[in-house]
């Protein structure tokens, strides 16, 4: 299974590290030596300690140490440790390195060839813990002056360093220097991180390839638009942002080309990524699916950018189990990311761990990102952080219950938990005949706002992908059209600007906002004691069936295609919100079985809910979120077959 779920993500990184079962080590009887693989082309070095495979920053070390070191240049994987006691035992070091193994996934008692080793008290290494090193054959101590007492080793004494966190490092030992090198497995040790206090210090990150990050392509998910157009030489604010909070990007992940719907059968320019969930052949959904997949695959991955236009990141969120959200309208600047639709796009993240993915969201949406007025059309945000929650939750009848009558009983018991833990009420609705009761003829009239988003969704895309797209290609290729997946070919082919055009998207936006402003007098408004006096509550998934790759194996009663509206629904519930401007996010809440047809062995498909509220409310909705975990009612999900 591991070599498939590397498909689903992270692809522009040299994958030359094993990306699975990184494990912590145990203390070993045996180190493993250190064998150099070879020496990529950016001059980095490969090489393994057992099994592992891991790369050195050998090109660009984190400090180059002037001093004599050996003779004839030597590699040797080490351990920086920062000590502030004056007596370092044997119970030190091993509580140390017991750290260490915990909470990192890259170094391994393998990089106790040698040690570095400062002490911001002055401190002598006592003979249990020099005996205790000499146990894992130790060669080298590395020591600025602040810590005596290691004759037994060869010993290097250097000056005080600043700016060397603790961790493993490739350090290469020559007549007059001695140089360490950072080490990857595929990602940094975590433990470069444990003294930056940064809110995302050494959060492992990684991208939807529709953000720019500069210094790399991006695709778009699509090989054309790669070809005519440059290297990013510019990174998109949001994903400032996290770098700026201490965030490590890893890499880019797959998308349904130009964010399109695309099912995982009409994927023709990409592989399809692979869904770890069940029996390994279910759906990732669009477009965000590689980052939403990924989330559930990696343990060594703790966070994935995405994209929502009409459902990107909320339906890969719930046909992988994790937690994703589409923001309110505005709530993150989208400069520098393709867009599919500029007053209709939103900028997500997808986490494992509620109370991380609560803490990610606050700190990443701030006020200076959020867009325009002149983009969304819309009011200017306002979004309190506080614990003025809703009252009511709203069940609609039109979306509910939950298809599959076996996930029902979980969403019932998480509905009881949501009144007791806030004594909410429970109001049922008919969201459809709700929305026609307005009055404003057009906020009433489900179609002409979901064609207005329509308009939105198509011009953006066009103006700024797809014509300069078809215009380069055929310069460059002698009128030829160029090669994407049929989600968008045929809309592109035929696009007419007579219909949609500049005119049509004003026109769109000031529909859109009649919706939102009818939304918020009539359904989801405020009150002095509610940021959003109700919460709509509704499933983007597949109400507990499992839903295929592989497009046949949906046609079964048990299974289920994506975006399925309900009889007597105008719209589907994932339009809601791009409609009406609001915040929805996705939340696992358990899983229920079905027999599979491709195992044909019982597998569980995750069963999550999503919660709206008005527009500006994401905050108050992530302080209720952190409550239910806390409470446990929401828990951390784990990676793998099954979430939970
Ligand atoms: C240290 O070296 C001895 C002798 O070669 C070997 O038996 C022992 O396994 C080594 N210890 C470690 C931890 O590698
Ligand atoms: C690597 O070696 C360790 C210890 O010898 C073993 O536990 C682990 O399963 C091996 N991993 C792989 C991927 O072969
Ligand atoms: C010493 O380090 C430990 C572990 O990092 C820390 O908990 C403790 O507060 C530190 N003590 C001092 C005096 O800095
Ligand atoms: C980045 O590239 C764009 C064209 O793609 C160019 O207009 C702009 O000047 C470049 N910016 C920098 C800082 O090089
Ligand atoms: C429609 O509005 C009328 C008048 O306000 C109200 O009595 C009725 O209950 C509403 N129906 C629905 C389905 O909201
Ligand atoms: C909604 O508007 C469309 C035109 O966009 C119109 O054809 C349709 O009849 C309207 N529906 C209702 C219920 O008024
Ligand atoms: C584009 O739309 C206009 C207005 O509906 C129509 O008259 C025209 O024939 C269309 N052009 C093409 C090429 O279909
Ligand atoms: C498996 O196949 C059987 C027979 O075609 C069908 O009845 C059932 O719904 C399928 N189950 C799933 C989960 O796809
Ligand atoms: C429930 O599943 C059935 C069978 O796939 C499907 O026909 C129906 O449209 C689904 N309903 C919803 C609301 O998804
Ligand atoms: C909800 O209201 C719509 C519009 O009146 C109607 O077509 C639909 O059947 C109703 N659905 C339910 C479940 O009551
Ligand atoms: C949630 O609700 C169910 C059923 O009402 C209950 O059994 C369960 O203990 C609750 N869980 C939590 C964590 O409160």
């Amino acid at each position: 299974m591991a070599g498939q779920f590397s498909r689903s993500v992270v692809y522009l990184i040299t994958a030359v590290l094993a990306l699975t079962n990184l494990v912590s080590a145990a203390p070993v009887l045996k180190r493993n030596p250190y064998e150099f693989v070879l020496s990529n082309p950016y001059s980095d070095t490969v090489f393994s300690l057992g099994n592992i495979s891991y790369l050195a920053n050998t090109k660009h070390p984190k400090v180059v140490l002037g001093t004599a070191a050996e003779t004839r240049t030597t590699t040797v994987p080490i351990t920086v440790i920062k000590a502030n006691v004056s007596a370092i035992s044997r119970a030190w070091l091993e509580h140390t390195f017991q750290l260490y193994a915990a909470g990192d996934d890259v170094w391994n008692y393998d990089f106790l060839d040698g040690i570095y080793i400062s002490s911001s008290v002055k401190a002598s290494l006592e003979s249990g813990a020099i005996e205790y090193l000499a146990g894992f054959n130790t060669s080298y101590v590395f020591t600025d002056g602040s810590v005596t007492g290691q004759s037994t080793f060869t010993t290097i004494t250097v000056s005080p360093t600043e700016g060397l966190p603790v961790g493993p490092y490739l350090a290469t030992l020559g007549p007059s220097t001695a140089s360490l090198a950072t080490v990857y497995r595929f990602v940094p040790s975590r433990l470069y991180y444990w003294h930056d206090t940064r809110p995302l210090a050494g959060e492992r990150v990684a991208v939807k390839d529709l953000y720019d990050v500069k210094g790399l392509q991006t695709s778009g998910g699509s090989q054309a638009w790669a070809t005519i157009t440059p290297t990013a030489n510019g990174t998109a604010p949001s994903i400032q942002r996290i770098i700026d909070l201490g965030g490590v990007i890893v890499g880019k992940q797959k998308l349904a080309q130009f964010a399109s719907g695309a099912n995982p059968w009409q994927w023709q320019d990409e592989h399809y990524p692979f869904n770890p969930r069940g029996d390994g052949w279910l759906t990732c959904s669009a477009s965000s699916s590689g980052a939403g997949c990924s989330i559930a695959a990696y343990d060594w991955l703790d966070f994935a950018i995405g994209s929502d236009t009409g459902s990107s990141m909320r339906r890969p969120a719930a046909v992988s189990g994790t937690y994703g959200q589409r923001p309110s309208q505005g709530m993150m600047s989208l400069e520098r990311v393709l867009p599919l639709g500029g007053a209709t796009d939103t900028a997500g993240v997808f986490s494992r761990d509620p109370h991380k993915w609560v803490h990610f969201s606050k700190n990443w949406y701030i006020p200076p990102l959020h867009q325009d007025v002149s983009i969304t059309g819309l009011s200017p945000l306002v979004v309190p952080d506080s614990n003025a929650f809703p009252k009511t939750i709203l069940y609609p009848t039109d979306y509910l219950p939950l298809n599959n009558s076996a996930a029902e009983p979980i969403l019932e018991a998480f509905i009881a938990n949501m009144t007791r833990i806030f004594g909410m009420q429970v109001k049922r609705i008919n969201f459809t005949a709700t929305v026609q009761n307005w009055t404003d003829p057009v906020a009433k009239n489900l179609t002409t706002l979901n064609a207005a988003t329509g308009v939105i969704n198509t011009w953006t895309a066009w103006e700024v992908i797809g014509k300069p797209l078809l215009t380069a290609w055929a310069n460059l290729f002698d009128g030829r059209f160029p090669p994407i997946d049929p989600a968008r070919r045929p809309g592109w082919r035929n696009f007419n600007e007579s219909v949609t055009n500049q005119a049509a998207y004003d026109a769109a936006l000031v529909t859109k906002n009649r919706g939102v402003q009818a939304y918020e007098s009539n359904l989801q408004y405020s009150t002095p004691d509610s940021c959003s006096e109700s919460l709509l509550i509704y499933d983007i998934g597949t109400g507990g069936l499992p839903s295929f790759r592989e497009q046949t194996l949906n046609d079964s009663p048990g299974a289920s295609y994506l975006a399925v509206r309900p009889a007597g629904a105008a719209i589907t519930g994932a339009n809601i919100c791009p409609i009406f401007g609001c915040a929805d996010f996705t939340v696992p809440i358990g899983q229920v079985p079905y027999k599979s047809n491709v195992t044909f062995h019982e597998e569980m498909v995750p069963v999550t809910i999503n919660l709206v509220v008005k527009r500006g409310c994401d905050f108050v909705l992530y302080n209720f979120v952190q409550r239910l975990a806390d409470e446990g009612v929401l828990k951390t999900v784990k990676t793998g077959r099954t979430a939970f």
